[in-house]
């Protein structure tokens, strides 16, 4: 029987992440250093059977269904705090490591933002940048959720973590989707591009009449570390993308490396987030 829960937590992918893009303000340290060259030897196998499945099932028909299914939001209407405590409900007992809940995540990004004086509107994207994860609610499997992500319909990038998985997916041999444009137009730009489905799409959706585009583009490309991080993907994007990725790039290390442990109780920074909420987002949002 196929396990479709092999990791202890959604936050060990993001653990995982965090071994193969060490935070550079510890890049001298020898440990971070060595963690990073025993990337391999050292991630657990949890990860790798989740990859193995991400890789296997993320196809371009999936992608087009769960779109087909999820971009309906008529699974549920809620105002956004009561999402984050349905978020909350992830936290997992099992991963003795994971000290924070999602919205403590949530929180120190959006801090982390805030504190280095960006706009409210990128601080609000700290904030929901991970909502999309409700989706596991919904009865989702892990390697549907989270994950990096890449384009499908064309071949896949080698510079994506565990390409040799992408073997069992039924695109890899596939006439077309197999050919480095696959059914796409040379740098024809990434809103022609399908990428696998997961809890960054799902958000953008949510979010698109609502924040400035920059913003946006952090939300929907925040784990597309394939081209974020190894530009494996210049030849499909367009010099607009390369403009809107300055953004996605400048989020990345609020997302991965920001760790307060002085961080303001809720209660502090309650009325701050409520305001920046009504400025920009409707009573209640669809899911
Ligand atoms: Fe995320
Ligand atoms: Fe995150």
């Amino acid at each position: 029987m196929e396990n479709n829960t092999p990791l202890a937590s959604l936050d060990e992918w993001e653990m995982d992440i965090l071994k193969r893009y060490p935070d550079p303000s510890n890049i001298a340290n020898e440990k971070a250093v060595e963690a990073f060259r025993d990337y391999e030897a050292e991630t657990r196998d949890t990860v790798k059977e989740f990859y193995r499945l991400n890789h296997q099932y993320q196809s371009y028909d999936f992608v087009i269904d769960k779109k087909n299914e999820f971009l309906q939001f008529n699974k549920k209407e809620m105002p956004i705090w009561n999402a984050f405590d349905f978020l909350n409900e992830l936290v997992d007992d099992s991963d003795p490591d994971t000290d924070l809940d999602q919205m403590q995540h949530l929180l120190q990004t959006s801090e982390a933002i805030r504190n280095d004086g960006h706009p409210d509107w990128m601080v609000l994207v700290g904030l929901i940048h991970d909502m999309g994860k409700v989706l596991c609610l919904f009865g989702e499997p892990q390697w549907s959720v989270v994950g990096d992500t890449f384009p499908v319909g064309c071949a896949y990038s080698d510079k994506i973590v565990y390409p040799e998985f992408f073997k069992s997916n039924p695109d890899y041999n596939h006439e077309i989707y197999s050919q480095k444009y696959g059914v796409y137009a040379p740098n024809c730009g990434l809103k022609n591009v399908q990428l696998s489905w997961g809890h960054d799409e799902y958000v953008y959706h949510m979010m698109k009449d609502h924040l400035p585009e920059e913003g946006l583009y952090m939300l929907r490309y925040h784990s597309f570390y394939s081209q974020h991080r190894e530009s494996a993907y210049d030849h499909l994007m367009d010099d607009h993308d390369h403009e809107m990725f300055k953004w996605v790039k400048l989020f990345n290390p609020y997302d991965l490396y920001s760790k307060n442990p002085n961080q303001k109780s809720w209660e502090e920074l309650q009325p701050y987030y409520k305001a920046l909420v009504k400025k920009y987002l409707p009573e209640t949002l669809k899911f």
